[in-house]
């Protein structure tokens, strides 16, 4: 073999970085318990958060800060027995000292310090997006009655309407044939419209199964690359174990469609770029609104654009009905993927900026592939 080239010389590494100082930089708080509850390590946003001093808080037991009975109790007790790290979104945690915040938890055991958990606190984004996603569903229903009512009042005449355009089309000029193509066009269109809105006012619940998400995603990428989407890049990176999705395969389908429209509608041409990506993640649960129940959430599904973003004052209405920045869009694709994921009882969230817009469902998965 040839001689091996000598390692170049690198410039002196920087001094190395305490990790204390690292946490102390970070907005979300971050606390260790040990194995009895007590506080071993807090960085300054946790001292903030609970409104005291690392030097009062350290070898004070949590439980004299937050209800025994808060689940973020639970989970770090389930964190610990299991040694395995785990999250949950949307939990309260309300005490007089510290107020009500609403918070997504990540816990982890930390393997150099037997009994002990890393606790972070994410008191932002994510759980504000919950809790308005709830309100969504609010909205959502409240089109229910309205599209109930128009469905069954418009699409009757409509018929008689497209019936009659069609016997006047038989014996018309071509010039009059013109106008008699415009009124069926366009009373199709009526129907189309109606038909979404119908599917608000189904509140049955929906049939569900085992569904390979990755056959999903690959039929919506193929409608989509031969339509609307045309010229666009597509990336897939899918998790090859992911295990099915407890849903509706038709459903999902719709679901996954309308993201990849908006974001192909988004994505510039001919730079456009869409990504779809398939993620396990162990341990998402989220609290069901008014009850105790958690349900797992562990598959995630994102669909990421490359184009200018969401509007910052367009996104607390973004999954309403009817809210649409688009010269011919109808602002029902989203309400309908909130629909869609609440029928399926996940969550849809969604961050962006500039180049970078992402779309990530996170869905339960089939019975019978339970964690371990
Ligand atoms: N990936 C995205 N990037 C930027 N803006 C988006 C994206 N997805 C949605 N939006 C914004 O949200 C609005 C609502 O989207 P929604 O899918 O509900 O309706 P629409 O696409 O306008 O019409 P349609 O009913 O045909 O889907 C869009 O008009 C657009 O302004
Ligand atoms: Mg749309």
């Amino acid at each position: 073999m040839a001689g091996v080239a000598a390692p170049l010389a690198r410039p002196a590494a920087p001094a190395p970085l305490e990790a204390e100082a690292i946490l102390g930089a970070l907005p979300a708080p971050v606390f260790v318990l040990d194995a009895a509850g007590a506080f071993r390590f807090v960085n300054p946003a946790a001292e903030q958060f609970f409104e005291t001093g690392a030097a009062a808080l350290i070898g004070r037991p949590i439980g004299e800060l937050i209800p025994a009975d808060n689940p973020m109790l639970a989970l770090v007790a389930q964190a610990r027995s299991a040694a395995c790290s785990l999250s949950e979104y949307a939990v309260t945690l309300e005490s007089p000292r510290i107020g009500t915040h609403v918070v997504t938890i990540d816990v982890a055991p930390v393997a150099e310090a037997p009994g002990c958990v890393v606790v972070a606190l994410q008191d932002r984004a994510m759980a504000r997006q919950i809790d308005r996603q709830l309100a969504h569903r609010g909205a959502a229903r409240s089109v229910v009655g309205m599209a109930a009512l128009l469905a069954h009042e418009v699409k009757n005449p409509l018929s008689g309407i497209r019936g009659a355009a069609q016997l006047l089309e038989r014996d018309a000029t071509p010039a009059d044939r013109e106008l008699t193509r415009l009124i069926c066009d366009e009373t199709d269109r009526i129907v189309a419209l109606v038909d979404r809105m119908e599917m608000f006012g189904d509140r049955r619940p929906i049939e569900r199964g085992a569904v390979n998400i990755h056959r999903v995603l690959e039929h919506v990428r193929r409608i989509a690359e031969n339509g609307f989407a045309r010229g666009r890049r597509f990336t897939e990176l899918y998790d090859p174990s992911l295990p099915p999705v407890y849903g509706n395969r038709d459903l999902l389908v719709q679901l996954f469609l309308n993201l990849v429209k908006n974001a192909a509608e988004a994505a510039p041409e001919p730079d456009g770029a869409i990504v779809l990506s398939t993620r396990y993640r162990h341990g998402v649960r989220l609290a069901v609104p008014g009850s105790e129940a958690r349900v797992h959430l562990p598959l995630r599904v994102g669909v990421q654009d490359n184009g200018p973003g969401i509007p910052e004052e367009l996104q607390p209405h973004l999954f309403d009905p009817f809210v649409t920045t688009k010269a011919g869009g109808k602002g029902l694709g989203l309400a309908l993927v909130a629909k869609i994921v609440d029928d399926h009882g996940g969550v849809v969230e969604v961050a962006s900026q500039p180049k970078r817009t992402v779309f990530s469902v996170m869905l339960p998965m089939a019975a019978g592939e339970e964690e371990s």
